[in-house]
This record gives structure tokens, C-alpha cells and sequence, in this order.
């Protein structure tokens, strides 16, 4: 394997923020829907897009020399794995417009103050945002979808009894429940978040269905509590109330199965030590490692049971 030198090292890192803002634009413009049917040249694309075709052809060769869309003449693009991904809808298209937007602009105002930017920048919390910003809560509700079937094998490979209620706190927009109950068909669900979050309705019935309100004020009595990416929103005072409201709620044998990271010690390449600055850069939130939710678990009336890398289970503390 090669080595990469110092340069090159700091190079892909300084460059960082121009490639999430080229994801950006291209998704922005519509670019992998429209590659989607097969190739095209850039003044086309650039033309359905409003686009000038010199800035769109030098940010698609960009993004290319990544493996984000190819080049397979001089001007004509397509769609690779990577940019398909991008698509509208697919979650991942909604998550790179988010990063290249309202997050970079953000994220470009991070400093070592340990306070968040974006309540100094907006005025306001990133939640009383999204829910002032009806297309910001709905490309970031579709944007928490991506990733959901590695997290979907993650539940799975918990030993379920197979009859719960489990009760998906700050579920968003209930994807992720709705398609762990395909695999669980004994289960019914209850995906709890604030009302204003866009849904499909169409996916709850009998077994699924969604309660609006605050996890700081009560959360609906369930078997299980799914915590999937909620914690590591929140300063560790605030989170450990969030654990106590489901405590407040849940019968004693009640399992808490908490999807977020675990950061390992030392070294090595780990996605979540560096979604923990957008954390501190948005919501004063952080990834935790061991101690830290062993800390914060103690603190909500929980003990751990179990610590994976990504998952945590946890049980009530009698
Ligand atoms: C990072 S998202 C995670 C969404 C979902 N659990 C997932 O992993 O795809 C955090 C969620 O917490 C919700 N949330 C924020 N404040 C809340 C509150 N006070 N009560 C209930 N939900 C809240 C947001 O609306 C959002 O859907």
C-alpha cells in the first residue's frame, strides 16, 4: 500500500471544503437524476440546470477525479455508483445539500470556543430552524435515511423477544422503524418526534404509528426505546434528561437500545470523530467513548449491558 506523503496528507484536507460544497451543487442542480438515464454532455446538463456549462463541467471533473460521476469524453459525463447515490430522494442527495449548504456556512464559523456557531450565526437552535425552514426539515428528513440498512442489521442482531412495542424516540420521519418491522413482524412501533417533521403517512397503520411531542416533557410507554442518533445531538446535561424522561416512562425490564458511536482510543480513521465537530459546530452535541456514555447512561438511570461500536444497550438502573 502507498504511503501518502505529508503533502498530499494535508492537501485532501484543506481541499475538504470544496468537494463537500461541489456535492453540493451538483445534487443542488439536479445533475445524477439527470445523468440517471445514461450519459450526457455538460451543455446539456448545464442548460436543463440554468447552469453555465464552464463551472459545471470544472466542478463535475472535480468531483470525477473522485469517483463521483466519469468523464467518459472530454464534456460528457455519467453516473457512477457514488453520484446514483446522490439521486433525489435516496437520502444521500438530501444529506450532501444539507453539508454543502446551511452545515458548511456553519461549519465555517467552528471555532475552539466550545460554543456552537449556528445558534451565534441563525439566531436560533438548529431544531426551531428546521421547523421555521419546511424544506430544510424535509431534505433533513430524508437525509437521515441514508445508511438505515447497515443500522437495520445492527437491531437485527439484537435477541428481540419478536412481540415488543418499541418506541423510536426522535425517530424523524419513521423510516428507519418502518423498515425494521418489515423484518420484525411480530413487533409494532411508535415513532415519537416533534410534529413538525415530514412524513409519509402511508407508512404507519396498524403497527406503526407516530406521536408527536418533546422528549424533554414525556415520551410514550414502549418494551423497548430506540435512541438512534439523538444523544450525540445533545451536551451531556441535556441528553442524560432526555434518558431520564424515557426512564420516567418505561417499565423497569425495558430495554434501551442506542444507536450512535462509540469512539475507539487512539489513531485511527473513525467517520464519527469528525461528525463530532459538526456536533459542536451545530448543537453543542458530541460522540462519546466508552466512559463518557457510561457517565451519561449512570446519569439517565440506565446501565450499559452491551457496547458495540455503533450500537449500546442498555437497561434500566434499578
Ligand atoms: C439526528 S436526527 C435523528 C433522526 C432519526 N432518529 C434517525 O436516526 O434517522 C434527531 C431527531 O431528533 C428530533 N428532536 C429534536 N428535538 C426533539 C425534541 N425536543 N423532542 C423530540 N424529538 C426531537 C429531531 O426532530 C430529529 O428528527
Amino acid at each position: 500500500m502507498s504511503e501518502v506523503g505529508a503533502e498530499e496528507r494535508l492537501w485532501n484536507l484543506v481541499r475538504g471544503a470544496l468537494a463537500t460544497r461541489s456535492l453540493a451543487i451538483a445534487a443542488e442542480l439536479g445533475v445524477p437524476d439527470a445523468l440517471s438515464g445514461g450519459p450526457q454532455p455538460v451543455a446539456d446538463l448545464a442548460r436543463e440546470s440554468s447552469a453555465d456549462a464552464d463551472a459545471l463541467r470544472r466542478v463535475l471533473r472535480a468531483l470525477a477525479s473522485e469517483g463521483v460521476f466519469i468523464e467518459h469524453a472530454p464534456g460528457v459525463f455519467g453516473n457512477t455508483d457514488a453520484s446514483e447515490l446522490l439521486r433525489a430522494g435516496s437520502g444521500w442527495g438530501e444529506f450532501a445539500v444539507l453539508f454543502g449548504g446551511v452545515w458548511l456556512r456553519t461549519v465555517a464559523e467552528l471555532d475552539a470556543s466550545g460554543d456552537p456557531a449556528f445558534p451565534r450565526m441563525y439566531g436560533t437552535d438548529f431544531w426551531s430552524w428546521l421547523a421555521q425552514h419546511p424544506d430544510d426539515r424535509a431534505r433533513f428528513d430524508l437525509a437521515m435515511g441514508q445508511g438505515s440498512e447497515a443500522r437495520i442489521e445492527r437491531l437485527n442482531a439484537i435477541a428481540w423477544r419478536g412481540d415488543e412495542t418499541i418506541v423510536d424516540v426522535g425517530g424523524g420521519n419513521g423510516s428507519l422503524l418502518a423498515e425494521f418491522l418489515k423484518v420484525q413482524p411480530g413487533m409494532r412501533g411508535i415513532v415519537f418526534d416533534l410534529p413538525e417533521t415530514v412524513r409519509d403517512e402511508s407508512i404507519f397503520g396498524d403497527r406503526l404509528e407516530f406521536v408527536g411531542g418533546s422528549f424533554f416533557e414525556r415520551v410514550p410507554t414502549g418494551d423497548a426505546y430506540l435512541l438512534a442518533t439523538i444523544l450525540h445531538d445533545w451536551d451531556d446535561e441535556t441528553a442524560a434528561s432526555i434518558l431520564r424522561t424515557i426512564r420516567a416512562a418505561a417499565p423497569p425490564e425495558a430495554r434501551l437500545v442506542i444507536l450512535d458511536a462509540v469512539v475507539p482510543p487512539g489513531n485511527e480513521p473513525f467517520g464519527p470523530k469528525w461528525l463530532d465537530l459538526l456536533m459542536l459546530a451545530l448543537l453543542a452535541g458530541r460522540e462519546r467513548d466508552e466512559a463518557q456514555w457510561r457517565a451519561l447512561l449512570d446519569a439517565g438511570g440506565f446501565k450499559p449491558v452491551r457496547f458495540g461500536e455503533r450500537l449500546i444497550e442498555a437497561r434500566c438502573r434499578s
